[in-house]
């Protein structure tokens, strides 16, 4: 089967999102739609509001999508939806519009793994990485680190046992009273502090494993301000970016060795926390002593969008991996 343009189409948690990719690696449209003013109020994602809007904005979305792509509707050639894992009534609202519309246009549909969507990403970039490499996807929902052997064999090699790093940006900021979410204020306020004046635990576990834990460090922060109950008002950017520099420690150290051991000379860094600016140039320094090339996608390719879900999708179905009416989604990794 020759599959050129496929429509992808995110609903997984709090952005609504359709794409059109031609050929897994050139994006032709990609629109984004995101509630994060509809769940800022409750500082985190509430998942029945998150259902409704995904359902008020699926279609304007994906019209858009189509319009901005300079594709007829007719000239598409296969569907791709995430299929999980994510908030299970806001999967239901992408996976469902998708079968009906791959149904009525009489086109193939693939159900992708939001996982495998984020690790595609960098395969619309320019100079992607050659198999096997590592990817480390880091989001609000996962922290895990991948050997990636090919478009649609992934090993888990380790993931968080607790928080995930976005989720530990996300509590922290919280905690501060700084808004939701959490990565780019910390990012930004990051800047104007010092990463040495007030040191957290970095919780390596077993170094020579690749597990991650960000709870201690979250609670290490909540400490902090209530031992300080009086100043850390005054220390807000000194708080973050040691908080910030515990967190990137930990990724970039995990991440470097997991290519060391698997003898790869690559790496992704995907996910939402692929955007954290210190994250991007530590990860680079570390890297280059190690003669490791690092990949890490553009801004807007890094949260979560449609056109990743469209390149994935594209690999699946030129491996068969076709969906039937009968599929369903899942809210965690099968
Ligand atoms: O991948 P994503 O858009 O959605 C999930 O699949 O979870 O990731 C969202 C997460 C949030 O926790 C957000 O705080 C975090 O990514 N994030 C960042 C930054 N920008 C977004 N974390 C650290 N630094 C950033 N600049
Ligand atoms: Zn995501």
């Amino acid at each position: 089967m020759l599959i050129l343009k496929v429509l992808g189409i995110e609903t997984s948690c709090d952005e609504t999102a359709a794409a059109v990719v031609a050929d897994g690696t050139k994006i032709l449209s990609s629109v984004v739609s995101s509630q994060i003013e509809v769940h800022r109020p409750y500082g985190g994602v509430v998942p029945e509001l998150a259902s409704r809007k995904h359902l008020e904005a699926i279609v304007p979305v994906v019209d858009e999508a189509i319009s901005r792509s300079g594709v007829a509707l007719k000239q598409i050639d296969a569907i791709a939806v995430t299929r999980g894992p994510g908030l299970i009534g806001a999967l239901l609202i992408g996976f469902s519009f998708a079968k009906a519309y791959a149904f009525a246009l009489d086109l193939p549909l693939t159900g992708v793994n939001h996982l495998a969507g984020h690790i595609h990403s960098v395969f619309l970039e320019p100079d992607p990485p050659p198999f096997p490499f590592v990817a480390l996807l880091a989001s609000g929902g996962h922290t895990n680190v991948y050997h990636v052997i090919s478009h649609t064999e992934l090993e888990l090699m380790g993931q968080t046992r607790d928080d995930a790093a976005g989720e530990a940006f996300d509590k922290v900021a919280k905690m501060l009273g700084l808004g939701y979410p959490g990565g780019g204020v910390i990012d930004r306020l990051s800047k104007e502090g010092d990463p040495d004046k007030i040191i957290f635990p970095r919780a390596y576990l077993d170094k020579s494993g690749f597990d991650f834990s960000f709870s201690g460090l979250k609670t290490s922060v909540n400490r902090y301000i209530q031992t300080h109950e009086d100043e850390y008002q005054n220390q807000i950017p000194d708080i973050v970016a040691g908080f910030r520099e515990a967190v990137v420690d930990v990724l970039s150290y995990k991440i470097i060795n997991a290519a060391i051991k698997k003898g790869c000379r690559h790496i992704a860094i995907v996910g939402g926390v692929a955007a954290n600016k210190r994250l991007r140039e530590k990860v680079r320094q570390d890297a280059e002593e190690k003669k490791i090339k690092v990949h890490i996608p553009c801004f807007h390719l890094c949260g979560d969008n449609a056109a990743m879900i469209a390149a994935a999708g594209y690999h699946y179905l030129t491996n068969g991996g076709v969906s039937d009416m009968n599929t369903d989604v899942y809210s965690r990794v099968l």
